[in-house]
């Protein structure tokens, strides 16, 4: 596996990989990896010939209270991980490279509307910074294909927005979300968690599972959700939302079509779980 540093080796890398006609995939990430990490990995590496992997822990993401510093760095971990599951490039830009004109004055991007709901009115800002960062990275090492996961449901949504906004050539690949066996979804943030409080964060995906039965049963949406809120506190969660929503994020009451979508934001002690289920309602 290489590492490159610089954009135009990395933009040379692909070039001559177009060249021979082989399908370049992409998948960026902000370093600390778990097995989760390298399923998108495995996923890209099943529908592209060659696949490059960003390791770039991206501050303008973090809110001024958010834990950018203390956020993991486990570089040389990644790096030999990736090797390990056969990615071909690991690019590792630094904070110049990124951003070359520093992060007071640096050109944004903006996805209007769904950015503002759930996590992104808990985390003002944050979806600007992850579109100013994945735009950044097509650019850069502009890749046929990228891979990111459901479990950051809304975070997909707003990179297929901007990504079909801006006409980027660049194929959106959505990954299942890959739960460990007790049905906790994989997350860096778990290792933030006591023993007792990784019992308690199973209760964010049975409220999931519970909401999407309720929804199928045609339970009113605001009851769901005042259940679900009243379930996670009382497990000692202190909850930013618990939501049924159409498979856009809009309101159901302007859904088109039977998906859904139920999500839960928490905080269990110091750690901010997020987690989300797709289902069908039958019409
Ligand atoms: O999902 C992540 O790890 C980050 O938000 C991303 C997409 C790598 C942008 O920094």
């Amino acid at each position: 596996m290489l590492q490159i540093h610089e954009i135009t080796a990395l933009r040379a890398q692909v070039a001559d990989w177009k060249h021979q006609g082989l399908r370049v995939g992409f998948v960026p990430t902000m370093g600390n990896l778990h097995d989760g990490h390298f399923a998108l990995l495995e996923l890209a590496k099943s529908r592209c010939e060659r696949v490059v992997s960003s390791i770039f822990v991206n501050p303008t993401q973090f809110g001024p209270n958010e834990d950018y510093a203390r956020y993991p760095r486990t570089e040389q971990r990644d790096i030999d991980g990736l090797a390990r599951n056969g990615c071909d490039v690991a690019f590792l830009p630094s904070a110049d490279v990124m951003y070359p004109f520093g992060i007071k004055n640096y050109v944004q991007m903006h996805v209007p509307g769904i950015t503002d709901i759930l996590c992104g009115a808990h985390r003002p800002g944050h979806f600007n910074g992850v579109a100013t960062v994945v735009a950044r990275l097509f650019n850069m090492v502009q890749p046929d294909a990228a891979v990111f996961g459901r479990k950051d449901y809304q975070q997909l949504q707003v990179i297929r927005y901007m990504t079909r906004e801006m006409s980027f050539p660049v194929e959106i690949i959505a990954a299942p979300t890959l739960r460990e066996a007790s049905g906790l979804a994989m997350s860096s943030r778990n290792q933030y968690l006591s023993d007792d409080e990784r019992i308690t964060a199973l209760e964010v995906f049975r409220t999931l599972q519970f909401m999407r039965d309720a929804c199928i049963a045609g339970i009113s949406s605001d009851h769901i959700e005042q259940q679900a809120f009243e379930r996670l506190e009382a497990k000692g969660f202190e909850v930013d939302y618990a939501e049924i929503r159409a498979e856009d994020l809009g309101r159901l009451a302007r859904a088109r079509g039977n998906a859904r979508v139920a999500l839960i934001a928490a905080k269990l002690g110091r750690t901010r779980l997020i987690d989300n289920l797709e289902f069908e309602i039958i019409s």
